[in-house]
């Protein structure tokens, strides 16, 4: 098991870059989707600040279908197309998502949250899920954050 460092004291940049120096020790000492999944989900929930949920939907068939996350009980299946999530697969692009109630097909799962990042996950050129956070505050998500769980996910897509 990968040990990670206590994020305390560190700025946000350095949060997340400590996010992604776990993440890459992860996939060097793990094959395992799953337990990788599971790892990156708990360690986002580590070093982000002010979230809420942060985990993993995944393609089966033509739906997505939860997968790892920290969080409140979520919702187990989103069609493509529906609420952010599936409008992610849709669009095939991330979705920065300041105030996800002045969306008309926004999915509730806790009702705290109040912004969004969800971005693609590919494999071999064919969507393979979303990663997903949340986050109680309003526009709590910007560039920084879209540009390393976009790194993130390029790390983690090899490995699947
Ligand atoms: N809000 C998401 C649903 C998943 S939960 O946030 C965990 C959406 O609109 O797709």
């Amino acid at each position: 098991m990968i040990e990670a460092i206590n994020p305390q004291g560190l700025n946000k940049e350095k949060k997340l870059q400590s996010a992604l120096l776990f993440v890459k020790a992860q996939l060097k000492n793990e094959t395992d989707t799953l337990a990788n999944l599971a790892n990156i989900s708990a360690v986002i929930n580590m070093y982000m600040e002010d979230i809420n949920w942060a985990g993993f939907y995944l393609m089966k068939g033509d739906e997505l279908i939860l997968g790892p996350f920290q969080g409140k009980p979520a919702c187990n299946r989103i069609e493509i197309g529906a609420g952010d999530c599936g409008t992610c697969v849709r669009e095939g692009r991330t979705q920065l998502v300041d105030d996800v109630l002045a969306l008309d097909n926004h999915i509730a799962c806790d009702s705290a949250s109040r912004s969004e990042l969800v971005v693609p996950i590919y494999r071999n050129g064919e969507i393979f899920g979303v990663l997903d956070i949340d986050s109680p505050s309003l526009a709590r998500f910007t560039e920084l954050e879209k540009k390393y769980m976009e790194d993130l996910v390029k790390l983690l897509e090899p490995s699947l």
